[in-house]
């Protein structure tokens, strides 16, 4: 019996391939409780990357964006918000396509230094020192694991407890910026929509500002030949637009620019394509009309 298990070569042969399994399973072991003693490290990591943004945040962050990163009335607006983390809030509205860290992460890094016409009292400055800011990479690392880790508290608020502010340059109407629009299904948005622009009806001259027309376009009188910033000057519009697009009256011809603008570009404009596309998803069928009369008047008050 002993024989056959201590020295016959298949003994051997068996006790060799036990060894062998004794070993991977060791082996598999090692590696799996490796896994685990790297994800804890990895949270760990995580956890010391949050609290170094906590102390960055509170030391740079909150005379603007507040102790919580609720936001401070006229000077930074608030980013711990539902609206802010929303999948079809801030992102949506302003049509940033990446991810909401990509998103937090180069703001933090370039700053808004050149922004002009924000509601907030001093611009949104630039922090990453590859931008000339006061702070390292991975200082703007921590300050967006800080910023991020808010994501669950902020999008459990109520509408009521929700501390966005609205920003009045993006692509949706101030009243649509908040976590009540934004639990309402698809439908009821669609109705709310409506009922908003039948019942607001702005002015021309609040619609050219609020709107920012006047950003691209020029309409003083006394500079018919100076281009606007970006789009034609339309101070003698009203002399042009009947012959703009044959078979379209003035009034077509302007009605169809602002609803439609790529359906016919002014000659050298081309390339500019900047037009905004959404005017007839923001403006009511009256204010639009509105504004095609005011532009077509030869007598407008400006
Ligand atoms: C001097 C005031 C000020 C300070 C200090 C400041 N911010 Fe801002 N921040 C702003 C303003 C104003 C805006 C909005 C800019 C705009 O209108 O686009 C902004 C925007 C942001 C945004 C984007 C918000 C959005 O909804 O688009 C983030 C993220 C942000 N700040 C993070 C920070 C962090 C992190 C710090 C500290 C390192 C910081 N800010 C310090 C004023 C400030
Ligand atoms: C971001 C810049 C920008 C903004 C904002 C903008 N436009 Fe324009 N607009 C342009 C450009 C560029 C063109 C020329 C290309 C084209 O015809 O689409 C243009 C063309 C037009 C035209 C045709 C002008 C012509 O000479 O035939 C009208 C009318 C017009 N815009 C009205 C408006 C009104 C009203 C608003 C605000 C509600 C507005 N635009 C906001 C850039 C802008």
């Amino acid at each position: 019996m002993y024989r056959f298990f201590v020295t016959s070569p298949i003994a051997k042969l068996l006790w060799g391939i036990l060894a062998s399994l004794v070993g991977i399973i060791v082996l598999l072991l090692v590696l799996v409780s490796e896994d685990t003693r790297m994800a804890a490290q990895t949270v760990n990591w995580e956890g010391r990357s949050i609290e170094n943004g906590a102390t960055l945040f509170a030391n740079n962050c909150t005379r603007c964006h507040g102790p919580n990163g609720q936001g401070l009335p006229g000077l930074g607006p608030a980013l711990n918000s539902f609206y802010f983390f929303m999948e079809k809030g801030r992102l949506q509205d302003i049509g940033w396509v990446g991810s909401l860290e990509d998103y937090v992460s180069l703001t933090i890094a370039a700053g808004r230094p050149s922004k002009t016409n924000s509601p907030w009292a001093e611009v949104m400055p630039t922090w990453g020192s590859q931008f000339g800011g006061p702070l390292r990479g991975d200082q703007v690392e921590d300050l967006t694991a800080y910023v991020l880790n808010w994501r669950e508290f902020a999008l459990a608020q109520t509408a009521e407890e929700d501390p966005f502010q609205p920003f009045p340059d993006v692509n949706n109407a101030v009243e649509f910026q908040n976590a009540a629009f934004l639990l309402l299904s698809e439908e009821e948005q669609a109705i709310a929509r409506e009922e908003f622009k039948a019942r607001n009806i702005r002015s021309p001259q609040e619609l050219w500002t609020s709107e920012v027309c006047s950003a691209c376009h020029n309409i003083n009188e006394r500079q018919v030949d100076v281009r606007g910033q970006s789009g034609p000057n339309m101070a003698d519009l009203y002399e042009r637009a009947g012959s703009r697009v044959e078979g379209l009256t003035a009034e077509e011809y302007v009605y169809e620019s602002i609803v439609d603008p790529t359906a016919f570009v002014v000659a050298s404009y081309e390339a500019a394509g900047q037009m905004p596309e959404n005017f007839a998803e923001k403006l009511s069928e009256d204010e639009i009309r509105g504004l095609v009369e005011w532009l077509l008047d030869p007598n407008r008050e400006p």
